[in-house]
């Protein structure tokens, strides 16, 4: 089910936006506006965002992810466009209306997250419910909750200067779990932190999202980042979504020369799974031509990382048989086709009408 639904979106500074919007759609191009004083951060961004999924907006400095973000919980008012959550038009509220959707169904969590010195962590995670004006005992029992969640047990009574950076991070994190607010959005909010402290909350994020399922916006401006959290991610570069899809989608098929420049560098490895690079029985799968699993052969399943399917191949020169999550046959990998998918350079997809989107293994 989608949550929240972004339609065509636009945010411009500066002068007569309104008239901007209608030169962008007319095919004006973003620096003839640069050039005359007005800034086009985010131009014409759809998307939708299913119930308990990790989106995240990837794109560089400047490509107008902080901008397409604070729209969504109306810090900003698009200059056009409309974003629904569940179904309610956010554009459409007063402002009254508008902050107690943002008090209680919108959480924010920065890249900086500014603790108030002289409050205990406790009383940090709870201001959401302070501000809600939820009664001190309900709020100290729920910043108790969320602490533990975000891993912070045993801190409450500390103060934040104790705190490493990666801590005071989870205490911003602990403060939007507490408010139960349906839908987090992240604002880099692990681009501050060295890289170790950044994986492991980047597991947790991934952990407590198994049981909280919340409908989650991550902006970053890692690829890395983007493919370990994304149930979906939308690529930006000037203002534009360039491309939304898997990790997968983005990797195999790059919409454009630009998304395809910025993949270069990841982990394939890590990324593509067992199920993406199969001979499945369409592409004439021999192994699986009487519908069983071959005696002795090795199975992995569909979601295997491909960085694990060396090992097999290193003790026996039979393919692997890949299975779905019910232990059913559907594909086989022999070594050549791994070593391929491995070494292939990512290419821009055909445009969308010659496309079969199934055909992963296109050269296959
Ligand atoms: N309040 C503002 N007034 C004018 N320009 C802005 C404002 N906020 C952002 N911008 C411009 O919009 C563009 C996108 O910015 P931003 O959304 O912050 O990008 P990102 O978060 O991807 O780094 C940039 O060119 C930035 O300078
Ligand atoms: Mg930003």
């Amino acid at each position: 089910m989608s949550r929240l639904r972004a339609e065509r979106l636009y945010k411009v500074f500066g002068r007569r936006a309104d008239q901007a919007v209608a030169q962008l759609e007319a095919g004006t191009d973003r620096d003839e506006l640069r050039a005359q004083g007005t800034t086009a951060a985010v131009i014409d961004a759809s998307f939708e965002v299913q119930e308990g999924h990790i989106f995240v907006v990837m794109g560089l400095s400047g490509s107008g992810k902080s901008t397409l973000l604070r729209m969504l919980n109306g810090l900003l008012e698009p200059t056009s466009g409309r974003v629904l959550f569940d179904g309610e038009d956010l554009t459409a509220l007063r402002p009254r209306e508008l902050r107690q959707v943002r008090a209680h169904k919108i959480s924010m969590v920065f890249q900086h997250f500014a603790l108030f010195p002289h409050r205990s962590v406790l009383e940090n995670a709870a201001y959401g419910l302070e501000v809600q004006g939820v009664p001190r005992e309900e709020r100290e029992r729920r910043a108790t909750e969320a602490l533990e969640l975000a891993g912070l047990k045993g801190w409450e009574g500390s103060w934040p200067d104790e705190l490493s950076g990666g801590m005071q991070q989870r205490v911003g994190l602990a403060r939007a779990l507490a408010t139960d607010a349906d839908l987090l959005l992240m604002d880099e909010s692990f681009s501050a932190l060295d890289p170790l402290i950044r994986r492991d909350m980047q597991d947790q994020l991934l952990q407590l999202q198994k049981t909280l399922h919340k409908t989650i916006v991550f902006i970053t401006h890692d690829l890395n980042e983007a493919m370990r959290l994304g149930d979906r991610i939308a690529v930006m570069r000037d203002g534009r979504i360039v491309q939304t899809g898997t990790a997968e989608d983005i990797l195999v098929r790059p919409a454009t020369d630009y998304v395809a420049s910025f993949i270069q560098d990841v982990d394939r490895s890590r990324v593509l799974t067992a199920g993406a690079i199969m001979r499945d029985a369409e592409s004439g799968a021999p192994a699986l031509a009487d519908g069983g699993v071959p005696e002795g052969a090795t199975t992995v399943t569909t979601g295997t990382p491909l960085a694990e399917l060396f090992t097999p191949f290193a003790t026996s020169e039979q393919p692997l048989v890949v299975t779905d999550a019910s232990g059913a046959p559907v594909g086989v990998i022999d070594r050549e086709r791994l070593l391929t998918a491995l070494a292939e350079e990512p290419r821009v997809a055909p445009p969308a009408g010659a496309r079969n989107g199934n055909e992963v293994s296109a050269h296959a």
